[in-house]
């Protein structure tokens, strides 16, 4: 029983939890996710598994995405992606909605399964029937040799490295560099992208995980000392636009999954067909603010959550003015092109959910009633 325990605190490399560990092991996953594929001096992205179906993906007349939990927010972001850069229309989907809703598909589509595990129940049977229907499955997944990487057509691993904490943290923006990369080569292969954006895209991607490290070195005091003024919220709203929508999502997933508070994400823009409802001074409202992306748009959601008295904690740019302004809290990133922004948004949020979740003494790496790998329905 000792050894196992030194063990763990081993391999916990003198991090509390394994989840804290994780977070701050983004700068090295999402490197080791790009390391010899994306080749800026080159100006290339070479990805085996890609190169070998190009036409096919280019070609497709869908783009369906599936997965459960954290990677269908990744998938998510995904859509966003392919579609801006490769403009093949995606359809996002829940692994388990998709396998039991008799989808309309062909040997026309492409689906791209994501999951971390390559293990999860609901993803695979969706697989199995995208296959049955003549669909070309294309897998992303973490664990090596898993599952659904062995019984998809073709695909790309995420070289996160093991995660072991439940919540997904790594893995997330190591789903979302493939994303990337997979949209970008695509837009590139189809003309979509032309050299300068495409170049553009590559340089600033490149520069991600020095900004990932950025933003774990300067904002991690602040995020604590934020968590302490919320360890008693009941509840909490996660706003974001565009790309960071999803990253939204994603933020109050965490939350909800290690510290039971619950946590709803919205499109910052659909406040006012309901949520809004909601605000009043003892409401948190986590908003993902950086310049890019609509950021007049979201100054007047800020105003309006203001004038109810919400609390607001805003992840701003460096520099920032009109929201750090209103804002209750402030969370500085650095700047990037929108894309990207919700690689750098998630840090922070997987921070606060992490302390907050730490000051209610839960159990963070596993939380009551859920597994790492959902292999039943
Ligand atoms: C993430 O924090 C969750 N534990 C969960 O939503 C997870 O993302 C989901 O079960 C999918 O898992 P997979 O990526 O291994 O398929």
């Amino acid at each position: 029983q000792e050894l196992r325990l030194n063990l763990e605190q081993i391999e916990k490399g003198g991090y509390e939890h394994f989840m804290l560990k994780e977070i701050f092991e983004q700068p090295k996953s999402i490197l080791d996710t790009m390391r010899g594929r994306l080749l800026v001096n080159e100006g290339i992205i070479k990805m085996a598994g890609i190169w070998d179906h190009l036409d096919r993906l280019t070609n497709a007349e869908r783009i369906i995405i599936i997965a459960c939990g954290t990677s269908w927010h990744a998938g998510l972001i995904g859509e966003y992606l392919i579609e801006e850069f490769a403009r093949v229309p995606v359809e996002v989907e829940y692994a388990s909605e998709f396998r039991y809703r008799n989808p309309i598909i062909s040997s026309k589509d492409v689906v791209i399964a994501i999951s971390q595990s390559g293990e999860t129940a609901d993803t695979m049977a969706a697989i199995k029937l995208a296959k049955e229907k003549g669909a070309f499955v294309y897998g992303i997944c973490n664990v090596v040799d898993s599952s659904i990487a062995r019984y998809t057509d073709a695909g790309s691993y995420t070289h996160a490295g093991p995660e072991i904490g439940v919540a997904s943290t790594k893995a997330f923006t190591a789903q979302l560099t493939i994303l990337s990369l997979i949209a970008i080569k695509l837009g590139n292969h189809n003309g979509n992208l032309g050299k300068a954006d495409f170049m553009r895209l590559i340089t600033e991607l490149d520069a991600i995980p020095k900004k990932v490290e950025d933003v774990l070195d300067s904002v991690d005091e602040t995020v604590k000392t934020i968590a302490a003024n919320f360890v008693d919220a009941t509840n909490f709203l996660y706003l974001g636009r565009g790309y960071n929508f999803p990253a939204a999502l994603e933020g109050a997933l965490k939350l909800k999954e290690i510290s039971y508070i619950h946590a709803e994400g919205y499109p910052a823009a659909e406040m006012k067909h309901g949520p809004i409802a909601l605000i009043d001074e003892n409401m948190p409202i986590v908003i993902i603010a950086p310049k890019v992306g609509h950021y007049d748009k979201i100054v007047s959601n800020v105003q309006e959550i203001k004038a109810r008295k919400g609390k607001v904690i805003a992840i701003v740019n460096k520099g920032d003015t009109q929201v750090s302004a209103m804002a209750d809290y402030i969370i500085e990133i650095p700047e990037t092109s929108e894309c990207f922004s919700p690689i750098l948004a998630s840090i922070p949020l997987q921070l606060l959910s992490y302390y907050i979740a730490v000051a209610r003494g839960a159990n963070v790496d596993q939380p009551r009633n859920l597994a790492k790998s959902v292999t039943v329905e």
